[in-house]
């Protein structure tokens, strides 16, 4: 049964609501009164005791760690924090053996966090581009597109402009077959949709908390799936990768840790992890499932009031193949125009490559996207 959410009483964390239509949680989602409080708390510690003990410290990340596991459906050793998406995807990069002549595949048109770091961190490594709006397409060309030496299929859960979403168990079940990692950025799927990584092929996750999971920005999850860990080097890791007994006696270097935070190489962004873990708590009270739902609804109401209108589509019209992203242009107005009357109207989405992208979240009304149609 799906959970009754208090949606009121949930709009009390987002202060947000008092002043906007707030629909653009694919660019930034809003901090809550929650983690702010949190964050204020934290900072009284900065102010008055001034000194973070190792236990303080270690409370804090072992708990983000445990949260960001079971959001992900993941074994809390295969979890670091991280900055950001990028990051996530870099440290595994880095720390992988390159056999002259591998080759990685990525999808052209994807988001350049994904793309970047390939091309600047593994110059020698060739890339293969696949051009494809859906996940069938993409499929169908990697089949053409591997060969014994691809290394790794790097993509985007969910794409951030159209929002059509990757299969990723089958996906996954295709790099297993073939012996490839499958190196996934997950920052616009995870806070919409439903993830179980140790049901997936997936071995590298990455997502920031900036957007879906609400921030604050600086603050991100790494999933390194334990077969990957156990073969990857020691990259990027410091001082605080390995376990020391106190924070007193130097002098002996203990061993790395064993599990994914070995590459939590130095101090922590210990703000960003008590934002964070307000909204990670957050999500797993009201439930991943309900979530989903609850976002599925409001695109439904989205898609239909927009199809109505006459608007054409760059996201998929089923949720199934989609994600909280729709991307559309009005028949009649230029996309410009759309979004400064909307922005005028305090109603804020997104305006990408001359589509208008429309991000709800869970805690967005019907009475918002009724608003939001009436305006377009
Ligand atoms: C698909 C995708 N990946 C990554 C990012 C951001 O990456 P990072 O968290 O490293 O800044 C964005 C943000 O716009 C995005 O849409």
């Amino acid at each position: 049964l799906e959970k009754e959410l208090d949606i009121e009483a949930i709009r009390k964390l987002f202060k947000v609501t008092d002043k906007k239509i707030y629909l653009n949680h694919a660019s930034t989602g809003p901090v809550t009164t929650r983690a702010r409080k949190a964050i204020e708390e934290l900072l009284d510690v900065y102010e008055y005791e001034v000194d973070i003990t190792k236990e303080f410290l270690e409370s804090i990340e072992g708990e983000v760690r445990h949260l960001a596991a079971e959001l992900m459906g993941a074994h809390v050793d295969e979890v670091a924090l991280v900055k950001n998406t990028s990051q996530g995807l870099i440290i595994p990069m880095n720390a992988m053996e390159w056999d002259e002549g591998s080759n990685v595949i990525l999808r052209k048109g994807g988001f350049p966090a994904n793309v970047c770091p390939w091309r600047q961190n593994l110059p020698d490594v060739e890339k293969r581009f696949i051009r494809a709006d859906t996940c069938d397409e993409f499929m169908e060309a990697c089949a053409s597109k591997v060969d014994r030496s691809t290394k790794v299929i790097a993509v985007d859960w969910v794409d951030f402009l159209s929002g059509q979403r990757m299969d990723l168990k089958r996906l996954g079940d295709f790099c297993s077959e073939h012996g490839i990692l499958l190196f996934v950025d997950g920052i616009q799927g995870l806070g919409v949709l439903r993830l179980t990584l140790w049901e997936l092929a997936v071995d590298v996750f990455s997502c920031g908390a900036a957007k879906w999971l609400f921030g604050p920005q600086g603050i991100g999850i790494m999933y390194l799936k334990k077969q990957l860990l156990d073969r990857l080097k020691l990259k990027n890791t410091g001082w605080l990768s390995v376990a020391w007994k106190d924070f007193q006696h130097f002098e002996v270097i203990p061993p790395v840790k064993r599990s994914a935070a070995r590459y939590e190489e130095g101090t922590r962004n210990l703000l960003g992890m008590v934002g964070m873990r307000e909204h990670l708590k957050l999500f797993l009270e009201i439930g991943p499932d309900t979530v989903e739902k609850r976002i599925a609804k409001l695109r439904e109401m989205i898609v239909t009031g927009l199809a109505e209108k006459g608007c054409t589509f760059l996201s998929p019209m089923d949720f199934e193949d989609g994600s909280g992203i729709v991307t559309f242009r009005h028949p009649k107005k230029q996309s410009e125009e759309l979004y400064g009357e909307l922005t005028a109207r305090n109603i804020i989405v997104s305006i990408r490559e001359d589509w208008i992208r429309v991000s709800p979240h869970f805690y967005n009304t019907e009475g918002e996207i009724e608003e939001f149609l009436t305006y377009v």
